[in-house]
């Protein structure tokens, strides 16, 4: 019998104590392929319709994944070693040792707080969700750091969004002073004591209270859906304000802000009770180009209502300095070549 004729044939019946996993794609199925060592079947569903190029986009992402607690484990002996190379050099006194690093003081909590409303992730492209995932980052660093923080709830986390926290490390889990809910914000708190941030409100807000909770619409949506959070605080009958911006600033562009900007205003007003002072802190320089100060209070909103929100992306160029999304981004991936 020649070699095709015995392809053909049906393979013979091998007892299961005697079965191994096959060795060769031919033998199992003309529709198992092999990439990188990856069987795959091209039957598959997820792979329907889809061309030999984005088959093999979704393999080698795979492949990626697979191999995450590896580079982990890589990244972490590296770190291990390095560690270990500066303690010795300390020790031979060719490095100075660094200085004794002061105890963090312990967290003072305001008593005003802060909700991240995370029901949006059907909304966002992944690029948009992985840029939220930066802009919380941000506000925990933010918070961490502020002389006087506030108690932040992520409501509406869902799978979704969880996978996208977790695709930068797990510390998100460890941090402290944030709570991550599956719960809507409604279903949490007093509908009284609710204030929806939103830039389209018609209510300005002047001061924060003291047993209110602040919520900010987490999503990031190059304001393709305008007015999406008001309309939904309206349809659920809570509070809406927006920032005083326009009391304080004129402002390059229009006045929808990135979350985590909202965020750090608020950190920072509870720091020094004063908008103006928070605004100049937070809101990035390329924002306020051609801006100028308010000091007569009038409000400029009505001229730029139809510009574009920022480039989000550039926002993330204005805040490097967390210390925490440093140690994120070292254990996050590095990108596939192909994809940087
Ligand atoms: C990128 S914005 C979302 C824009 C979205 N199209 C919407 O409907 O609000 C993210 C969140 O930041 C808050 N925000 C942004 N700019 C604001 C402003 N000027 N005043 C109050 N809240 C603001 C709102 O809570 C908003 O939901």
């Amino acid at each position: 019998m020649d070699q095709t004729q015995q392809n053909l044939e049906e393979p013979p019946v091998v007892p299961v104590s005697d079965a191994s996993p096959p060795t060769t794609t031919e033998n199992i199925s003309p529709n198992i392929r092999d990439y990188k060592g990856l069987k795959y079947d091209l039957n598959d569903p997820k792979f329907k319709g889809l061309g030999k190029n984005a088959i093999k986009r979704i393999l080698k992402e795979e492949l990626w994944e697979a191999s995450r607690p590896k580079r982990i484990q890589h990244q972490r002996e590296k770190d291990k070693l390095k560690r270990a190379e500066r303690r010795k050099l300390i020790e031979d006194g060719v490095l100075e040792p660094p200085p004794k690093r002061q105890r963090r003081p312990e967290i003072t909590l305001a008593n005003t707080n802060i909700v991240l409303d995370c029901s949006f992730s059907d909304k966002m492209i992944p690029k948009e969700l992985q840029s939220l995932q930066s802009q919380i980052v941000r506000c925990h660093s933010a918070n961490r750091t502020a002389p006087l923080s506030m108690p932040l709830t992520i409501t509406s986390f869902d799978d979704a969004f969880e996978k996208v926290m977790d695709k930068k490390g797990g510390s998100w889990t460890n941090w402290k002073n944030v709570k991550f809910e599956r719960k809507s914000y409604t279903e949490l708190y007093d509908k009284k004591d609710l204030v929806y941030l939103s830039a389209d409100s018609e209510n300005v807000i002047h001061e924060l209270e003291e047993g209110k909770t602040y919520i900010i619409g987490g999503i990031v949506d190059k304001n393709r859906y305008k007015g999406l959070c008001q309309e939904k605080a309206t349809k659920e009958g809570i509070a809406t304000a927006r920032l005083p911006i326009g009391e304080y600033l004129q402002m390059a562009s229009r006045k929808v802000l990135t979350v985590n900007h909202v965020f750090e205003i608020m950190i920072k007003w509870l720091e020094h009770k004063d908008w103006e002072k928070a605004f100049m802190e937070v809101i990035p320089q390329r924002k306020l180009k051609d801006s100028s100060l308010i000091h007569n209070g009038d409000d400029k909103d009505k001229q730029d209502e139809d510009e574009d929100e920022d480039e989000y992306d550039e926002d993330h160029e204005d805040n490097k300095s967390a210390t925490e999304e440093k140690t994120e981004e070292k254990l996050s991936d590095p990108k596939p070549v192909d994809e940087a």
